[in-house]
């Protein structure tokens, strides 16, 4: 248990419009810190008005990248409380980027209480308008100065916290996806499972390229054969063919999502068949010829559900579910948003509220 000090902000912001919040650009009035030093483990717990801090230009984050980070949410239920989803599958899936990283762990309490306790501390900015949340990321940076390439001895864990609405200006609207046939995000033996800074900035290029071209985001392809489907954009991809859900089966280059996985468990309740293996663009673009391809999805925290409604690959293009939202990516996200916003029942012992 952590003995967090809590130093409240003097002077508290004003809060964003609902109706116009832009992903992650407002942050809270307060954040979460906890160092780390070696031969002392994590210590200093505390909860301080959000601000700048300053590191030297030799900190070893900013130059070898040994930094993680998760991305969670908490929601307004309709009575007015404030509760998260599955904090513990962030703190499980930290844990497990921290030993591919070298960075060392935070207990999975420790973390959740970390997450509530600045929540606790910005109740009031957890938006209420229906399609908004509490969007929150912890993450841990190395903090050590100097240029050698090795594992730093100290380390901050911070949580920061901003109002959001939709990932996609889209919406629930469905996005186009454009097939990635020259970057590849991650291989297996990298980094590809843990949520690490360097993933993202790998896939920068090619989201440039798809976002010039019309597109919203990019399937990425696996780094070996160059035919398997990994991953769409920063989410985790689902496809309906012929009645059955398939998804690429977490092979170590893919991020094991807690959306993913949720959104598995919920197929699965509703008894339609899942599989969960490799699945080729061929495969996919031939079912889409065939008519089998019935409707194809991304999930996510940031993007929950968002159905993907026409894929291209080299000159080919073909729209899924007429361009619309499928009956089950739209049923997956209104059960799904439906227990995170408390609206509908929680069977699973998914959220946990913030008294
Ligand atoms: C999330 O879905 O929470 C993510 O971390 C994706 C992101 C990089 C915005």
């Amino acid at each position: 248990m952590l003995d967090i000090k809590i130093t409240h902000a003097d002077h508290l912001k004003p809060h964003p419009d609902p109706d116009t919040l832009v992903f992650g650009k407002t942050f809270t009035d307060h954040m979460f810190l906890m160092d780390y030093h070696t031969g002392q483990g994590w210590h200093d717990p505390r909860v301080v008005p959000y601000a700048p801090l300053p590191f030297e230009l030799s900190c070893m984050v900013f130059h070898y990248a040994q930094e993680i980070f998760e991305g969670m949410k908490a929601y307004r239920t309709p009575d007015g409380k404030v509760q998260l989803f599955r904090p513990y599958e962030n703190a499980k899936r930290m844990a497990s980027s921290c030993l591919r990283m070298c960075i060392p762990e935070i207990p999975e309490d420790d973390f959740v209480q970390a997450v509530k306790a600045v929540v606790e501390a910005d109740r009031a900015w957890v938006p209420n308008k229906v399609g908004t949340s509490l969007y929150i990321r912890p993450f841990i940076i190395a903090t050590d100065n100097g240029l050698g390439v090795h594992a730093s001895h100290s380390y901050l864990f911070a949580v920061i916290c901003c109002p959001v609405g939709a990932y996609y200006p889209e919406g629930i609207d469905p996005v186009k996806i454009y097939v990635e046939d020259e970057d590849v995000r991650a291989v297996k033996g990298g980094t590809g499972f843990t949520k690490c800074g360097g993933n993202y900035a790998a896939s920068i290029r090619a989201g440039e390229r798809a976002e010039g071209q019309g597109f919203s985001q990019v399937l990425w392809l696996d780094g070996v054969h160059r035919k398997y489907i990994e991953e769409v954009g920063s989410m985790n991809v689902m496809f309906k063919i012929g009645g059955t859900v398939v998804t690429p089966e977490l092979s170590g280059s893919v991020l094991p999502g807690i959306t993913r996985k949720s959104c598995l468990e919920l197929i699965r309740s509703w008894g339609i068949p899942v599989e969960e293996r490799r699945i080729s663009v061929q495969e996919l673009f031939d079912a889409a010829q065939a008519g089998t391809l019935e409707e194809a999805w991304g999930t996510g925290t940031a993007a929950v559900v968002s159905p993907i409604g026409l894929l291209a690959w080299e000159d080919r293009k073909v729209e899924v579910s007429g361009g619309g939202i499928g009956a089950l990516t739209q049923k997956l996200y209104d059960t799904l948003t439906g227990i995170q916003w408390g609206t509908q029942p929680d069977p699973y012992g998914w959220t946990l509220p913030i008294e």
